[in-house]
């Protein structure tokens, strides 16, 4: 993989390597994404070869304005609404699909999953050059997403040509997946960087967790499988804890704790923190760099400490159970 950093000169090249069909990493303020122009059927499918990733697992397609992705969807009020406010920011819509998207995209469904990323260079490719671009996370299907270019470098790196370098991602989780319907309705696909209060705060109503329906409702084409359990997940075993609860940790493992302990770690345990203070916003943002490194450790389990269950911590529990899901 040839890096690039944000010149006018790279941005120009890759946006041209995008229009011949080629694959590109690309920053988000999410997460590290893997690139195609949405409309080019040929070149989504080199997506799914190059992440292993199975057909039936739709992808999202990330656009420049609001108005490029008019083209690609039938939006309603609310999903307006939603769009005027939270984008260019970690929000993904699930809305009625135009025919102009290719079938391949949306994994045969009858609905496209639209955002507008906020990274800037991200967004100049986008608005800059006119460009659609479907982008599933930068990681092979089913391991931890990645947060920095390196981390595509390393899992992906001999399979794909070229990487736009924009510095480590902003945000840290991938991005809140709702979906709306044409009467209005507005439910949750995937806790991410834009907490559920704050779109409830927009909706003005609570908004319902489709989560579990979705998972059931595999065989209607409804479901995410990024949503199922054993995503995002490492090759060490992973525990889970709640915090104030004591881990029963053992010799040879390791503990990553929400903020910095007060006290040491026992004889033969490693401990790691998040942050300084439990910040969820600076949790999320070190979380997939965390589940990495523990990777690259020889502890034989990691415990991790659970956020609180409010804001960002919906999200960064979401991926720490994941992580922790029985393969
Ligand atoms: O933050 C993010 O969303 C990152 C960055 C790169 O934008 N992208 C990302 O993509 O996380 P991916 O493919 O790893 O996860 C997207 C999820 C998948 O679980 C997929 O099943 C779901 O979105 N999805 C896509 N289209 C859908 C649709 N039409 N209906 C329901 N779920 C959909
Ligand atoms: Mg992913």
């Amino acid at each position: 993989m040839q890096r690039f950093t944000g010149t006018n000169e790279a941005l120009e090249f890759l946006a041209w390597q995008l229009k011949a069909g080629q694959l590109v990493a690309i920053p988000t303020e999410t997460v590290y994404g893997l690139a195609a122009d949405a409309l080019n059927e040929q070149a989504c499918r080199e997506i799914f070869a190059v992440k292993g990733r199975p057909l039936i697992d739709p992808l999202i397609v990330h656009v420049g304005s609001v108005a490029a992705a008019h083209r690609l969807a039938h939006w309603s009020p609310i999903a307006i609404e939603l769009a005027n406010r939270f984008w260019p920011g970690p929000l993904t819509l699930v809305l009625p699909k135009q025919e102009i998207v290719p079938d391949l995209v949306t994994a045969g469904r009858p609905t496209v999953a639209l955002r507008m990323p906020r990274h800037s260079l991200t967004l100049r490719l986008l608005s800059g050059y006119g460009l659609n671009l479907a982008a599933p996370s930068a990681n092979p299907f089913g391991y931890v997403s990645p947060t920095t270019l390196d981390h595509v470098k390393v899992s992906l790196g001999d399979r794909l040509a070229w990487g736009l370098d924009g510095g480590p991602c902003e945000v840290g989780v991938e991005s809140t997946i709702v979906a709306v319907s044409e009467t209005g309705g507005v439910g949750l696909l995937r806790p991410g960087g834009v907490p559920t209060e704050a779109l409830e705060a927009v909706v003005g109503a609570p908004i319902e967790d489709l989560r579990e329906s979705a998972a059931e409702a595999s065989t209607e084409g409804l479901v995410a499988p990024g949503m199922l359990a054993r995503h995002y997940s490492p090759r060490t075993p992973i525990a889970l804890f709640v915090a104030g609860e004591q881990p029963k940790v053992e010799t040879g493992e390791a503990v990553v704790w929400q903020q910095r302990p007060r006290e040491a770690p026992a004889e033969g345990v490693s401990a790691f923190w998040l942050s300084e203070d439990g910040d969820l916003a600076t949790v999320a943002r070190a979380l997939f760099g965390m589940l990495r490194q523990m990777d690259s450790l020889p502890s034989s389990r990691v415990w991790f400490e659970l956020a609180p269950e409010q804001g960002l911590g919906r999200a960064i529990n979401d991926r720490l159970r994941r992580a922790a899901a029985k393969r």
